[in-house]
């Protein structure tokens, strides 16, 4: 493993851990190596869930839903476990299952036995242009470990999203792994949902979770899971989530901020727009998905 730091035009840095090809955030355990191995070995719970994202791109959104669902209860919770590779082993082991487990892994780090036992497996991918303004929201209000708030501006972390491999690499490279992960292994139960799908019709995905993770389906308790994780309502819960707003530099929970799609428009330059366009046309060979920058 390697610190990297891969610094912008204006001279600001964004530290990451590089191991096995991939960049990692500095706060993954240890060396990474250890820890990944550790993960690879991590003993399945009966009913364990896992969904696995490119940061930014709804976790926090899709766990509240998938522990409502696997829980039967609308309930939020206010104390979550972290992403999977930011967490102990001893903690991960002793959270009662059936766990909902979040990670931004790749598949061949996910642990073994959760492959093995055919868990639940969710993908949630949100279009690229949105995910880098959140992306540049969260990198300077995070405070946790060695993410100390990136100090850049806009123009610069926009330059680097597109021109470096951030934290778990490109969104390219990260969401083309879990789709060739889902063709080569088809007897695998991985659901593959967008976060625009999510913001259009949340009622729906809510069903579409539940019918795949074989849980309750009353509808009046969907209902109640899709009302409860609505942007507002959930925003406003977590709010008072210390365990998240003690993660920012000003107390605020640094997982929450505007909820929409197409805000990348109050963003982009027209230059950087057409820009990107082009990198996305290059890029996107082999991945078959439909990719929505608007609704
Ligand atoms: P924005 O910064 O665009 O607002 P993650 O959980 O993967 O870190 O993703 C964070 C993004 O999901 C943030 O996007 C956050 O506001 C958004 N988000 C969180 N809860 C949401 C919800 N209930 N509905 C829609 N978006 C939500």
């Amino acid at each position: 493993m390697e610190i990297r730091r891969i610094e912008d035009r204006g001279g600001k840095e964004i530290l990451t851990k590089y191991y096995d090809g991939i960049h990692f955030p500095p706060i993954v355990i240890g060396n990474v190596k250890d820890h990944l191995e550790a993960l690879r070995n991590l003993k399945h719970k009966n009913g364990d869930v896992i969904i696995d994202t490119f940061p930014k791109s709804g976790t926090h959104w899709t766990y509240e839903i998938l522990h409502m669902l696997q829980n039967g209860k609308a309930d939020y919770n206010m104390n979550p476990s972290m992403i999977l590779e930011f967490e102990s082993i001893d903690t991960l082991d002793n959270l009662d299952g059936p766990r909902t487990l979040k990670s931004h892994l790749y598949p061949k780090h996910i642990p073994k036995s959760l492959i093995d036992k055919k868990c639940k497996i969710i993908h949630i991918y949100r279009n690229p242009k949105d995910v880098a303004v959140s992306m540049h929201s969260f990198m300077s209000r995070i405070n946790v470990g060695d993410m100390k708030g990136y100090k850049g501006t806009w123009e610069h972390f926009f330059d680097l999203f597109v021109t470096k491999p951030l934290a778990y690499n490109t969104w390219f490279q990260h969401v083309k792994s879990w789709l060739d992960f889902k063709k080569t292994n088809p007897d695998l139960p991985i659901l593959i949902m967008s976060y625009e799908d999510m913001k259009k019709d949340l009622r729906g995905c809510v069903q579409k979770m539940a019918e795949h993770l074989g849980a309750k389906q009353d509808p009046e308790f969907l209902d109640e899971v899709a009302s409860k994780c609505q942007f507002s309502a959930m925003s406003k819960a977590q709010s008072s989530n210390n365990k998240e707003t003690s993660m920012s530099r000003d107390g605020s929970n640094p997982f929450y901020r505007k909820g929409d799609v197409g805000d990348w428009k109050n963003w982009l330059t027209v230059a950087q727009n057409e820009m990107y366009d082009k990198v996305i046309e290059e890029n996107m060979a082999g991945i078959d998905l439909e990719v929505k920058y608007t609704l």
